[in-house]
């Protein structure tokens, strides 16, 4: 057995440095791994919870590791399977959101709420708001429903209660409204058994806080605790942290303050830089060796951090090695910047996989052409971001459906659900059932059968017939699968029918979302099940809610391989082969929300961005982009100047070699002599393929190409914009 473990311990250890080691090594109290991109601070993590667990015989679930999204967490999760098998299984590695749900989910009696509490996403947020609004008569001249909420998202991350929150604003505009709005709001949360993203994290913390008892069952179970991205905490995940570990101290945390992207979400880069202050005792390691990008693209990182003024300097040393120059293109507009990139990857497809490929952009909206041209040329991508496809307006009303029928108290979800499709019934009867439900504690399933028992409304028929619905489905929820659930409500309310009735392409394109969802719920359910795990309705909701909180939707949500397009923010902790990092422009990137107060959160994002890539590195910007329907000229970002890359930017940009300037036309067609069989060919449409055949037919030329998905066509030799493609 010894020599078991000794054969372990060495092979755990002999994939690290020294220094890694030594942090691998540290057995309790805390310690703060500081260091750059690439450095392997997650991997020190994930070797750690190994040594832990193989090595000193810690139990699994003693171990508590948080990071900070989806992706990371499930990256996290493999890579300590990969260590470890099946040990892995009993860790909780979670997001700090996960982890507060987890907490309320195991306590909710305490919050008065039910167990199938909704989980509220901005569009839920928002409409809550604005009843508020009415109903305090905000003036929305003066205050937006947006700013306000997020006001009291900040509040909420900064831990401060209405009063506090009031007390410290209190010389602030407007402070009297404020206050009034974010005491109602919570109260309408609470009423509805509703909590928003920013509530998970608050009433958490203050649910530890008012329960020791509570607070020490934590501690008992988390006894080895490890954060990862700790530059980016807020407020109250630091108080979350504090409390877990405050009595045993085992706390490590990893983090890197130059890659610090948050604060507009609230987080405080000096968690980090007073971790040392917090526990003095804490043991300090520094990693300077990048283990994942070659000189070229951490000498263009360095380069550009260096303009931080608030850091701490580091320098990072690439232990790959030098590889190629990072490339710098300019493009016409954000067409050609897709084209570009398209076409860039068809030269490379062979040398990597496609999910090791990634197009990084500074907001959501910049996604919409990259999909439609890797569209159409079929080449196949995962969106994290954007498209919500879970925000569509058709997916948001079933989910209302089994928002209610899982929590009948949410009134947000009844109103929803009633007009959705119309079924009239009207504002005034559904005011009458609220005043029910509320004046007597009922849920809204109870209310309508009390305010039909009590003859409230003067015709019944429709409210009748829809009771009827709900009840059975009451009923059935939780005693068949989900997925039969979800196809029975749909069919039910008439929702598909409703859009049958006028079956133009926006309805036609509604009715194919909702069945895509159906199977959504059925491929969900088959991969919980695959792990053993059978499903509430309850908690799926919860579940798909994280799944698609704003800071991360994956509009695939079965595990599809593609080309991967995300955000900068969600792209921390994550490396790919090759990153396109898009839209370095004035006004992008750096956005002109940051431009005058926050300058190097800008740069931060673009240092994580690339420091993500790991062998080939493509930067690109465009000279016009079109911009809520106006075409605006820009200028290059700033940072390419600071990077020295303009300068260097003819010799590199050579794509434009390839692709004439035409806007719209991607190529040329091509000369007959260029044309020979088993050659291989790019189509602006259909994408690589194959030269098969070449015929005459009535004196014209007629070619048969076969392209990548197998499929073969026939075309025009003269009429066909095709390309050679070269090996190069
Ligand atoms: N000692 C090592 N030997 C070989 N490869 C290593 C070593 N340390 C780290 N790596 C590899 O380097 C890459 C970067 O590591 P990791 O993701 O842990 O870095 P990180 O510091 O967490 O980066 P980030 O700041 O971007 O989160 C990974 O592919 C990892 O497997
Ligand atoms: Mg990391």
């Amino acid at each position: 057995m010894k020599n078991f473990k000794e054969l372990l311990k060495k092979e755990f250890l002999e994939r690290l440095n020294p220094a890694q080691q030594e942090a691998v090594l540290h057995y309790t109290g805390p310690m703060l791994i500081y260091a750059g991109a690439g450095s392997g601070k997650t991997r020190v993590i994930t070797h750690r919870i190994a040594y832990l667990i193989r090595v000193l015989d810690v139990a699994p679930n003693s171990i508590l590791a948080v990071t900070f999204t989806n992706k990371a967490a499930e990256e996290m999760k493999e890579r300590v399977h990969q260590l470890i098998g099946p040990y892995a299984e009993k860790v909780t590695i979670k997001t700090f959101h996960s982890l507060a749900l987890q907490l309320l989910r195991e306590n909710y009696r305490l919050l008065k709420v039910s167990s199938n509490f909704s989980i509220y996403d901005s569009t839920s947020q928002k409409s809550l708001a604005k009843k508020i609004f009415k109903a305090l008569r905000i003036d929305t001249s003066e205050l937006s429903i947006s700013d306000l909420l997020q006001k009291i998202n900040l509040a909420r991350d900064d831990f401060l209660s209405p009063e506090e929150f009031y007390q410290k604003y209190s010389h602030q505009k407007h402070i009297e409204v404020l206050y009034q709005f974010y005491q109602k709001y919570i109260k309408e949360l609470r009423s509805n058994h509703a909590f928003d993203f920013a509530d998970l994290l608050y009433e958490s913390v203050k649910m530890l806080l008012h329960n020791p008892e509570i607070l020490e069952v934590y501690q008992n179970r988390w006894k080895f605790v490890m954060i990862d991205e700790y530059q980016d905490t807020n407020y109250v995940q630091y108080l979350l942290t504090m409390l877990i570990t405050k009595n045993h101290r085992n706390i490590v945390v990893v983090g890197d303050d130059d890659q610090s992207i948050y604060s507009w979400r609230g987080a405080r880069i000096e968690n980090i830089l007073n971790f040392k202050k917090d526990f003095p005792e804490a043991k300090i390691v520094k990693l300077e060796e990048n283990y994942r990008s070659t000189n070229q693209i951490l000498n263009l990182a360095n380069r550009l951090i260096r303009f931080n003024t608030y850091r701490n300097d580091k320098k990072l040393y690439s232990m790959i090695g030098n590889g190629e120059d990072p490339i710098l293109f300019k493009c016409i507009d954000e067409y050609d910047e897709a084209k570009k990139i398209v076409y860039e990857i068809y030269k490379i497809k062979n040398q990597y996989n496609l999910e090791d490929i990634a197009i990084f952009y500074r907001t959501n909206a910049q996604s919409r052409i990259f999909e439609q041209i890797l569209r159409e040329n079929k080449i196949p991508y995962v969106i994290y971001g954007s498209i919500r496809f879970f925000e569509r307006k058709e997916i948001k009303d079933i989910l209302s459906y089994l928002q209610f029928i899982n929590n009948p108290y949410d009134y947000e979800s009844f109103e929803r659900m009633v007009e959705n499709p119309p079924r009239g019934i009207g504002e005034k009867t559904l005011a009458t059932i609220r005043e029910v439900a509320l004046n007597n504690n009922l849920d809204y399933i109870t209310a309508l059968e009390v305010s039909i028992k009590q003859k409230k409304f003067r015709n019944s028929k429709n409210i009748e017939s829809f009771l009827k619905l709900l009840k059975s489905w009451d009923q059935l929820k939780n005693r068949i699968s989900l997925g039969d659930l979800v196809h029975t409500i749909v069919e039910e309310s008439g929702m598909i029918q409703y859009y049958e009735k006028d079956l133009n392409p926006e309805n036609l394109s509604r009715i194919e979302n909702i069945k895509e969802f159906i199977q959504s719920v059925i491929d969900y359910e088959q991969q919980q099940k695959s792990n053993n795990k059978t499903i509430t309705l309850s908690e799926y909701l919860q579940d798909i809610s994280l799944l698609t909180s704003s800071e991360e939707i994956s509009d695939q949500i079965s595990n599809q391989k593609g080309i991967q397009l995300m955000t900068l923010h969600n792209a921390k902790g994550l490396e790919f082969s090759v990153v396109f990092l898009t839209g370095l422009e004035e006004g992008i990137l750096p956005h002109q929300f940051s431009i005058e107060d926050n300058i190097e959160e800008e740069r931060r994002l673009v240092y994580v961005g690339i420091t993500r890539a790991k062998r080939r590195l493509y930067i690109s910007y465009v000279e016009r982009r079109n911009r809520f329907g106006q075409v605006n000229y820009s200028y290059p970002s700033r940072f390419l100047e600071e990077m020295d890359l303009l300068k260097i930017e003819k010799k590199l940009n050579n794509l434009n070699d390839f692709i004439p300037k035409k806007h719209g036309l991607l190529f040329n067609t091509i000369p007959d002599e260029e044309l020979n069989i088993n050659e291989r060919y790019f189509h602006e449409k259909f994408g690589e393929g194959i030269l098969k055949e070449i015929q005459y037919v009535a004196g014209k030329k007629i070619i048969t190409i076969e392209f990548f998905n197998g499929e073969k066509k026939r075309f025009l030799a003269n009429r066909t914009p095709l390309r050679k493609i070269t090996s190069q």
